[in-house]
Formats: structure tokens, C-alpha cells, sequence
């Protein structure tokens, strides 16, 4: 396989959450995989995503096949309102039926250095390879006002470049502590479904789409899984500026 890219435009957030959410519903009862890796976004974006899962999927899909990962984490305790897994699992874990031992959470009470290395030798410890890489089902990824995904932030393209599973990385303006995927790993995987929604996604989404010069200095530029497909879910709003 190589990368294919699909770019799907919708009027409304709902619509582009709930083609997103066929979109894995698709992909996992079309197959007789055992075991699912997932890895999800945090921000705001997804707990509308999160939400129809926890609805119209949650006696849908099988979630003992389904393993949850996260593509990034603030170091902050679980129950902070800025932890990512606090959100999922207020909009989502604590409404389906998904074994305890099926939920990867990055520790952000822990010291993130020390944390980002025991995620990701849980990843490898789990997850299939690709070459040197672990290969993740589906990552699903949002895209910050700046241009930022997981949270790999502009001109952290070290990090992109990155030799390890995980790193830590801060955010450029709270200075928070993050740890995050590297983009070897979220290139490496077998799906990339962005969820990118909002009038203020619309300018990054034209630079990246019309590969504007300042798209070069964005980690979403550069999100092509070499052996996968990467699928954009966008609303109106945030491609307000596409020619
Ligand atoms: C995070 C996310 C990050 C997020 C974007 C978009 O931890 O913040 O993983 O990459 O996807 O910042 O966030 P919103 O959905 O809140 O706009």
C-alpha cells in the first residue's frame, strides 16, 4: 500500500463526526482482525466523535477487540480537565463495555521522561511492526489553531524526526509539559483520520491543502502514512479559505 489520501468536506461538525465514526465502524466490522489498536486525539474536538461512539456504536463495535491508545498526553494527573484520558473517558470509556486491560493511558502524573518511555515500551511490547516502527490501527489526529498535531508543535520538526516511539515535548506558549507520539510512528500507521473542525482550523487547513510555504513549517504538513491512508474529516468552517 501507499499513502492515499482523502480529503471529505462536510457542512457541519456533526456530519463530519459521524462519518468519521462509520468511517471506524467500517473499517473494524469489515474485518476479521482480532485485536484493534487505536490511537485517539485529545483537545475538544473529539468529544463529539467520542460522544456518537458512546451512542449509536456502543453496542456496535466490539470493543473487547478494541485497544485505546492515545497520540498524546498532558502531564497532568488523570482527573485534571486538561487530561486527555479524563475527557475520553468521561465522553466515551465510562459508557461502554471495553475491558479495563483494553485502556493504554498515558501516565501524566508520572515524570514525563520516564513516562515516555515506558509508553512506548508498551507500544512495542504490544503493537505489530513495520519495519523498526510499531504499526497502530487507526491514529486519529485534530489539528491545533497553530498547526500542531498530537503535540508535536511548529518548528519541533526534531520531533517529527524523532529516533524514539515517544517524547516529551512543551507546549510553546503554556510551556506544559506533553508527552506525544513521534511522526515516524504516526506515519507508520495503517490509518490517519484527521478531525479537523472550526473557523479557526482555516487557515492552516488552506496553507496545508494548497501546500502553502508556511505549510513546511507545520508537523500536520507532513502526516502521509507511508504504508496507509490518511483521511481528512473536515467541516465548512475550517475549509472556509480552500480555493
Ligand atoms: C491535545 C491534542 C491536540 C489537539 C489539537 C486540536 O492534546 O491538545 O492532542 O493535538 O488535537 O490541539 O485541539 P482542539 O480539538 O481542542 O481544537
Amino acid at each position: 500500500m501507499s499513502t492515499s489520501v482523502e480529503v471529505k468536506i462536510f457542512p457541519t461538525q456533526k456530519k463530519a463526526v459521524k462519518s468519521l465514526a462509520k468511517g471506524i465502524y467500517k473499517f473494524i466490522s469489515d474485518s476479521t482482525q482480532k485485536r484493534f489498536d487505536i490511537a485517539l486525539s485529545g483537545g475538544s474536538t473529539p468529544k463529539l466523535l467520542l460522544d456518537v461512539l458512546a451512542g449509536k456504536y456502543s453496542d456496535k463495535l466490539p470493543w473487547e477487540r478494541i485497544h485505546l491508545w492515545w497520540g498524546d498526553e498532558r502531564c497532568v494527573p488523570p482527573d485534571s480537565k486538561e487530561s486527555n484520558f479524563k475527557m475520553a473517558a468521561g465522553h466515551l470509556i465510562s459508557k461502554i463495555a471495553i475491558p479495563d486491560e483494553n485502556i493504554h493511558r498515558i501516565k501524566g502524573e508520572n515524570v514525563p521522561e520516564e513516562e515516555a518511555i515506558e509508553y512506548a515500551k508498551q507500544i512495542k511490547a504490544q503493537l505489530n511492526s513495520r519495519g523498526d516502527w510499531p504499526v497502530f490501527d487507526l491514529i486519529i489526529l485534530g489539528l491545533g489553531d497553530d498547526g500542531h498535531t498530537a503535540s508535536i508543535f511548529p518548528y519541533q520538526m526534531d520531533v517529527f524526526r524523532h529516533d524514539d516511539i515517544c517524547t516529551v515535548t512543551q507546549h510553546p506558549i503554556t510551556g506544559q509539559k506533553r508527552v506525544t507520539l513521534t511522526g515516524k510512528v504516526l506515519n507508520n500507521a495503517n490509518r490517519v483520520f484527521f478531525l479537523v473542525t472550526g473557523k479557526s482550523k482555516s487557515m492552516r487547513i488552506a496553507e496545508i491543502m494548497n501546500d502553502d510555504e508556511a505549510a513546511k513549517l507545520l508537523p500536520a504538513y507532513y502526516i502521509e502514512p507511508e504504508n496507509g491512508e490518511l483521511t481528512w474529516y473536515i467541516d465548512q468552517d475550517a475549509a472556509a479559505l480552500l480555493q
